[in-house]
């Protein structure tokens, strides 16, 4: 099994806490049994180039008359739309920046959203998304509570943003695990959001792992 695993924090790497949640997810994947390799992508430093007018024109050319030029203008979104492709599944962790996703995540979700490559377009004029296959969690983390209930609840406009450009290629139930509030609010407060975070991403890698297991097995015996 592949993981594209994906980081977004702009923090260096041992003072990010979605850094710090992804690793934890994955480790505690292995301690449940699971083997996968990892193809790691930090979106901060290999940072997909912004959607251009060369880009728009190049993507909506039929392939067969693509040319030399808008082939190279593609090139990084192809290679990207390719790691996507090759994983089984993604692990997304991402901090919440001015009550979205970051900007680099965006340009990254640019690279991926490509007709007759990750969805279809159909004579009809609707869409099929091609990832269907994929699972997808997304480890967020947040300086304020957004949580129902919470006075700052209806500023969230990373949950939307992640499920409609998901659903679009193909993927209709990612995962969620989000961790709040870790910073504008008192120590204990944060200290409680981490061990929930924890907690529900221990609760997953082991439901995942049963789940991966049933499958393999049920693979195995078509096998058979
Ligand atoms: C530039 C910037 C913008 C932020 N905007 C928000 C925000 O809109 N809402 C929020 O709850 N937290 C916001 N935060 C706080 C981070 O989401 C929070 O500290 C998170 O835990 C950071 O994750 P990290 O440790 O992986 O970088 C912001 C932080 C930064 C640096």
């Amino acid at each position: 099994m592949k993981i594209l695993h994906i980081d977004s924090s702009s923090k260096i790497h041992n003072k990010s806490n979605s850094r710090a949640l992804g690793r934890y997810f994955l480790q505690q994947l292995e301690r449940y049994g699971v083997e996968f390799e990892i193809d790691y992508l930090d979106v901060t430093e290999d940072v997909q180039p912004h959607v251009s007018a060369e880009f728009v024109q190049a993507t909506y050319t039929p392939e067969a008359e693509r040319t030399e030029r808008m082939r190279e203008v593609l090139a990084p979104s192809d290679a990207m739309c390719q790691r996507v492709m090759d994983a089984d599944v993604l692990v997304c962790a991402m901090p919440m920046y001015n009550w979205t996703i970051p900007s680099t995540f965006k340009t990254f979700i640019d690279a991926i959203t490509r007709t007759n490559v990750t969805y279809d377009l159909l004579p009809d004029g609707t869409t099929v998304g091609k990832l269907g296959d994929k699972k997808v969690l997304f480890i967020t983390t947040r300086g304020a509570d957004l949580r129902q209930g919470s006075p700052y609840s209806h500023m969230d406009a990373m949950t939307p943003v992640l499920k409609a450009a998901f659903a679009f290629i193909g993927v209709e139930a990612p995962e969620f695990v989000d961790a709040q509030p870790l910073q504008f609010t008192a120590a204990e407060a944060r200290e409680a959001a981490l061990v929930r975070a924890h907690n529900d991403l221990d609760q997953l890698a082991s439901q995942w792992a049963t789940n991966l297991q049933k499958t393999a097995c049920s693979q195995s015996e078509m096998a058979v």
